[in-house]
């Protein structure tokens, strides 16, 4: 088991940055149910995510935030500055996680890795994680870093099953936490999700999902802001799939990764 529990379906907040319409869904979103939200510095929105989340009227310790510090500001003094700019645009005290959140541009292991110690220690983030970390990476990042790196943030869906990755985090007890977890709408079109969509009398978004927390140590982020799409994709942590449903989602063999900038890192 992981050092600490974490609500398995998150919000993800990517592209919802709409002022007219961003702080409302978030807090439609924690109405209804989500506990944790999942935003970056690179996504120009903490400040209206923030705005949702007291608009929701949540306590702040009913909510597991995360926020990135862009691959931009690795070095050791961007790291504590952004870090607090990010808690003051969010209008909270404090983050759950924070994450670096690509092993590129400014990012220098050891410099960076302090400074991450370092605003942990100073009570500015409660933990500390990776994302689009490989396991050659994380393994230098974690042999760093004084405190746990309790997950590595990286793109997960049928089609990119991380199978390496998932043997990874089960060995040394971390959080895998599946971005893109609908690979943007195209696993709606993968005839294997099709089939046990219809099977079960689910949409393909939830078979997605239900397919992510089969594995151990996975969370999911889906990004939605419907009211409809919400309550479907937190109703999928209760929808258990059958072994013959998972072992067709695990056998489909395209493969199709979406987030691949020019800066990362050799996959
Ligand atoms: N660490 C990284 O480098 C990284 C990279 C990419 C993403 N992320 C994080 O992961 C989150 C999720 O990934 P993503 O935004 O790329 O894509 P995603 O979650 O795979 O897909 C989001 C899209 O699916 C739609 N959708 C959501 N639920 C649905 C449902 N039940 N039925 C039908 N359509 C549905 C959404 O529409 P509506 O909005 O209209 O509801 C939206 O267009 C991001 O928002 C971000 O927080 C992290």
């Amino acid at each position: 088991m992981p050092l600490i529990e974490i609500p398995l379906i998150g919000l993800g907040t990517l592209e919802n940055k709409d002022p007219s319409k961003t702080p409302a869904s978030i807090a439609k979103a924690i109405e209804l149910g989500y506990q944790h939200i999942d935003t970056a510095q690179l996504y120009f929105n903490e400040e209206i995510v923030g705005k949702g989340i007291q608009q929701s009227g949540i306590s702040r310790d009913e909510i597991f935030l995360a926020t990135k510090v862009s691959p931009v500001f690795l070095q050791p003094d961007d790291v504590k500055r952004t870090t607090r700019e990010s808690i003051d645009k969010l209008g909270v005290e404090y983050l759950d996680l924070l994450y670096i959140h690509w092993p590129a541009e400014t990012y220098e292991p050891q410099s960076t890795l302090d400074a991450f110690n370092e605003v942990l220690e100073e009570g500015l983030t409660k933990h500390i994680a990776v994302s689009n970390f490989t396991p050659p990476l994380l393994d230098e990042a974690s042999a760093i870093s004084k405190a746990p790196l309790i997950a590595n943030q990286v793109e997960m869906h049928p089609l990119l099953r991380q199978n390496e990755m998932l043997e990874y985090v089960k060995k040394h007890d971390i959080y895998l936490v599946a971005y893109s977890p609908l690979a943007q709408g195209q696993v709606f079109e993968i005839p294997e999700v099709q089939e046990v969509a219809e099977r079960r009398g689910i949409s393909e978004a939830q078979v997605s999902l239900a397919w992510l927390l089969s594995k151990d140590n996975v969370i999911a982020i889906p990004k939605a802001t419907s009211e409809a799409h919400q309550r479907a994709n937190l109703e999928a942590a209760e929808i258990k799939l059958a072994p013959d449903d998972i072992k067709l989602i695990d056998s489909i063999e395209d493969e199709d990764r979406i987030m691949d900038p020019y800066f990362a890192p050799d996959w």
